[in-house]
């Protein structure tokens, strides 16, 4: 067992498409529990700050432009090898190279619009939870099903 924490974020055109509940659906029914979620609109310094590790490449503005376009839905969850599940639950980067039965390639066409965040080793996931959410603002519980997976 290692439980963990993980900070995934459905980006705008998930939020227009109307795939939140889709995406927290899947989560949910995989096992894993939500501790933390909020509907935001990132500014131009939260969203470089979060993207910091991407400057230099030829994306980065495209990617800022992208997530400042609209509002996101920036969640916490927690569970155990929550952090490689759930990358491996949204797929690829880009939906061509995306498995099927994964959010990217059932629901995604292009990689510039590819629906959702997830932090990509326990390092990343313990800095974007810091810069998007406060200690209260994260809930610790006990879900009796949790014996049951
Ligand atoms: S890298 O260079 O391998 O680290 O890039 P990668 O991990 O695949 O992607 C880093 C984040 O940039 C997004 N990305 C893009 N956005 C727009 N256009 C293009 N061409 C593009 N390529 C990569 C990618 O979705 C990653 O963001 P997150 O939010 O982590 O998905």
């Amino acid at each position: 067992m290692n439980k963990e924490r993980t900070f995934l974020m459905v980006k705008p055109d998930g939020v227009q498409r109307g795939l939140i509940g889709e995406i927290v659906k899947r989560f949910e029914q995989k096992g894993f529990q939500l501790v933390g979620a909020k509907l935001l609109q990132l500014s131009r310094e939260q969203a470089e700050l979060h993207y910091g590790e991407h400057l230099g490449k030829d994306f980065f503005e495209r990617l800022v432009n992208f997530i400042t376009s609209g509002p996101v839905f920036a969640m916490v969850w927690e569970g155990d090898e929550v952090i490689a599940l759930s990358r491996a639950m949204i797929g690829k980067t880009s939906a061509l190279d995306a498995a099927p039965g994964t959010i990217r390639s059932d629901f995604a066409v292009h990689t510039n619009f590819n629906l959702i965040h997830g932090s990509d080793s326990p390092e990343s996931a313990r800095r974007e939870i810091a810069n998007f959410f406060s200690d209260q603002e994260l809930v610790s519980y006990t879900k009796v099903i949790q014996q049951w997976i």
